[in-house]
């Protein structure tokens, strides 16, 4: 099966200057998605995980269709979960399925639909503009070509219940060990008392992958290193795994973080169950409305034993089906999906994460989204995740190396020995 040139959990940075070298040498050829290939005006679907925010993303469809009435769009909403989407993905391209147009796609599945050519090419010149943020666009290439337009971003951030840590008389922590303290104090308030700490998505799906990477990579810990060779079983590795399976043996992740997708733990947060939560930007609009500005903030993640937090980079991006019969207006949805009137749209009614540098920096967005400067920071920090052909393999056998331990079951020492014989496997 063939697998990514592979320079796996690179820093987007350097990622990003490597990609830049390759496509240096030489314009891509035209692929499927070349010169002719976009051709078949009319009705299309886009389809994309469901949407949180109450029907947002119809209300701008719905603009589209305004805008050209021949070449409706029609939203197809999948499951909120990341591995559900994949699957139903997958199944509609197997079976050649007429009602995925453009998709969706998370970061981490672009090598897998791109090698079984479940998509085509995307012409990246006509796509492609200075403002995109390099380590985000590279996101969407498959050996050198682009096969997935990046529309929206994610690294994730602190929330925090800033309402709770008042009342308690605490400061906004930065560092593992004040995020105990600042528990601890919260439990001290009436009503408190069996408060949540620190929350994430630690059931078995995708979520446990990136939340588990945080920990292993902050400890300096890497799942593969620059030469490509699985690199998981090392001392800083176990004791990343053993800080998190600490934090659930302590009591400051809440044992019912094991069974939580991103949705469970928002729920929690805002039943005043949970004080901090590790959640995507999407999430913001949804406090907002929720709890108000007054009760909850946004910071950087906590650094753990002295080492600066590293986010998991997520992210995703628009790619149009191998089955898609109106190419022609899917590429012409694409641009305008990831124009930067819809890029606005999407973090101003969804706090989405965009793609587009400038944003970050622009006065109005920061005035109402401060939390935007913490974000960025966020993203240019976050180390990406293995880009295999094979990713649910190796997704899977990190999910069930780590969950047991995470229960409590076994230590994350043999947990690590095991994945290591696994992920040597999946390369063979
Ligand atoms: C977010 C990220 C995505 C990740 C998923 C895991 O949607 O953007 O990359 O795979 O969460 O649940």
């Amino acid at each position: 099966m063939p697998i990514l040139p592979r320079r796996r959990f690179m820093q987007g940075s350097a990622l990003a200057l490597a990609l830049a070298g390759a496509a240096a040498c030489g314009k891509s050829d035209s692929g499927s998605g070349g010169e002719g290939a976009f051709e078949g005006t009319g009705p299309i679907n886009w389809v994309q995980g469901k949407d949180n925010s109450g029907g947002k993303v119809k209300a701008r469809i719905e603009e589209w269709n305004k805008l050209y009435p021949d070449e409706k769009v029609t939203l197809i909403e999948l499951s909120a979960e990341a591995d559900q989407q994949r699957a139903d993905m997958i199944n509609a391209a197997q079976t050649k399925s007429a009602s995925h147009d453009v998709i969706s796609v998370d970061l981490v599945w672009v090598a897998e639909f791109a090698a079984h050519q479940w998509i085509v090419e995307l012409p990246a010149e006509e796509l492609k503009n200075d403002d995109i943020i390099p380590a985000v666009w590279e996101t969407g290439m498959y050996r050198d070509k682009l096969y997935a337009m990046p529309f929206a971003t994610d690294a994730p951030i602190m929330y925090y219940r800033k309402d709770l840590l008042a009342q308690a008389g605490v400061e906004v922590p930065t560092t593992w060990e004040e995020v105990k303290t600042a528990v601890e104090a919260v439990r001290k308030l009436p009503g408190y008392e069996s408060i949540g700490g620190f929350g994430g998505q630690w059931a078995k799906y995708e979520g446990l992958t990136c939340n588990i990477s945080e920990f292993i990579h902050t400890a300096g810990g890497a799942f593969y290193d620059d030469n490509d060779k699985v690199a998981i079983n090392s001392s800083e590795a176990i004791a990343g795994a053993q800080t998190a399976a600490d934090g659930f043996k302590d009591g400051i992740i809440p044992k019912e973080a094991l069974e939580w997708k991103e949705e469970d733990g928002r729920n929690a947060f805002e039943a005043d169950k949970l004080l901090f939560y590790r959640q995507w930007p999407y999430q913001y609009a949804n406090n907002l409305e929720a709890l108000g500005e007054e009760k909850f903030g946004v910071a950087a993640l906590p650094s753990i034993g002295g080492k600066a937090f590293v986010p998991t980079l997520g992210g995703h991006n628009c790619a149009i089906t191998t089955n898609c019969k109106n190419k022609a207006t899917a590429l012409k949805f694409v641009k305008w999906w990831t124009s930067e009137e819809s890029e606005r749209y999407a973090l101003e009614t969804q706090t989405l994460a965009p793609i587009l540098a400038s944003l970050y920096k622009d006065e109005a967005m920061l005035k109402k989204f401060p939390y935007l400067t913490i974000l960025r920071e966020s993203l240019d920090n976050a180390k990406g995740r293995p880009s295999a052909v094979a990713y649910g393999d190796v997704t899977a056998a990190i999910q069930d190396a780590f969950h047991p331990v995470l229960q409590g079951t076994g230590t994350a020492k043999d947990a690590i020995a095991g994945l290591e014989t696994k992920l040597n496997e999946l390369e063979s």
